[in-house]
């Protein structure tokens, strides 16, 4: 099947010699629900302004649903709408006017691009402000409008480059719903963010780009499978000794008189942890997850290999064998 995006060998060198693309090649399947995640400056934003035509490439191939992007521009830019990360809204313009501005550049019929805002200003919450001047929209608003003009004529793919950035969390569960019933429909869709537990409940395969570079791209089960240590966050009723500390079973350390971190890898399990506990008669208050699975990795594979830094005043963590 054809794939909905295929990067080959891009590279991007800007104009001050910043090397932000270094030889991506990536394919995203038709149909897919598409993670791409990546600390800041890794490159996310230059590999999607390439991709849609706002950024000059200095080497490589981009093809959509098999146009290529330099030979058939027109054809690979009707299979492909774009949620960019920075608002670039006319002020001025009316919110439904914006929608069906943008479907008037591929030629959609006016009667027809009316009556797709109308359905896409409702789905996203927008239609009683669809007469409303663009500038008295609030940020939340914004986002949601970019991605009906993104939809305006009705592309096989939308990119959202972190379309939830500053979105609250009831509007951004409802933006969810939306891409996931547009990807149920055949939408293939691709997003950045930096919300790690959305991209872990989203999408089906994901790339880590770091640096420029592609560092890890696999379906996201194969990726969380292989992660094979979670750290919890204990919070004690009774405080822990430092030289108790270093008799647990699994590697602990302090991060105040009241809390404790501890790392368990596959294989290793809570019950153990708590009769160990319990033995000391120490008593758990709570209990939580350090990171969510997905975050844990992608500090593994972004981060530089460093130690976490220790609370002042507070033991060194054991090392772990
Ligand atoms: N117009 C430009 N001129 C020079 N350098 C640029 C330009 N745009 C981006 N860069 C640099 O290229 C690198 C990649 O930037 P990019 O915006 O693609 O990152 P990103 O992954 O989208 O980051 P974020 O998560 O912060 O949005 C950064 O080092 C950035 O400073
Ligand atoms: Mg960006």
């Amino acid at each position: 099947m054809t794939a909905a995006l295929r990067l080959t060998n891009l590279q991007k060198t800007y104009r001050n010699g910043h090397r932000a693309l270094d030889g991506v090649d990536l394919e995203v399947a038709a149909g897919d629900f598409f993670a791409l995640l990546g600390p800041n400056g890794a490159g996310k934003s230059t590999l999607i302004g390439i991709v849609s035509s706002l950024v000059n490439k200095s080497a490589g191939r981009v093809e959509v649903f098999g146009h290529d992007l330099d030979r058939e521009p027109e054809a690979a830019k009707r299979c492909l709408g774009v949620v960019p990360q920075e608002f670039n809204c006319n002020n001025f313009e009316k919110v439904i006017d914006v929608v069906i501005t943008q479907a008037g550049y591929y030629g959609v019929p006016a009667a027809q691009a009316r009556a797709q805002a109308e359905v896409y200003l409702r789905q996203l919450g927008l239609w009683e402000k669809h007469q409303t001047q663009v500038r008295e929209l609030s940020g939340g608003m914004r986002r949601r409008l970019m991605i009906a003009r993104a939809l305006a004529h009705q592309p096989r793919l939308l990119i959202l480059d972190e379309p939830t950035a500053g979105v609250d969390i009831e509007i951004r569960r409802s933006m969810w719903r939306f891409v996931e019933e547009l990807n149920a429909q055949g939408v293939t869709i691709i997003l950045t963010t930096h919300y790690l537990e959305e991209a872990e409940a989203l999408c089906r395969n994901i790339a880590i780009i770091d640096r420029g570079a592609i560092v890890e791209h696999a379906p996201m089960r194969t990726l969380l499978a292989k992660l094979n240590r979670e750290t919890f966050v204990l919070y004690l009723q009774t405080p822990l000794a430092a030289e108790a500390l270093r008799e647990s079973p699994y590697p602990m350390r302090a991060l105040d008189a009241e809390a404790v971190e501890v790392e368990l890898r596959e294989g290793d399990d809570l019950n153990t942890l708590f009769r160990w506990l319990d033995a000391r008669q120490v008593r758990v208050r709570s209990l939580r997850n350090k990171a969510n699975r997905l975050e844990q990795l992608f500090l593994d594979l972004t981060q530089p290999a460093t130690a976490p830094p220790t609370a002042p005043g507070v033991p060194a963590a054991q090392a772990h064998a």
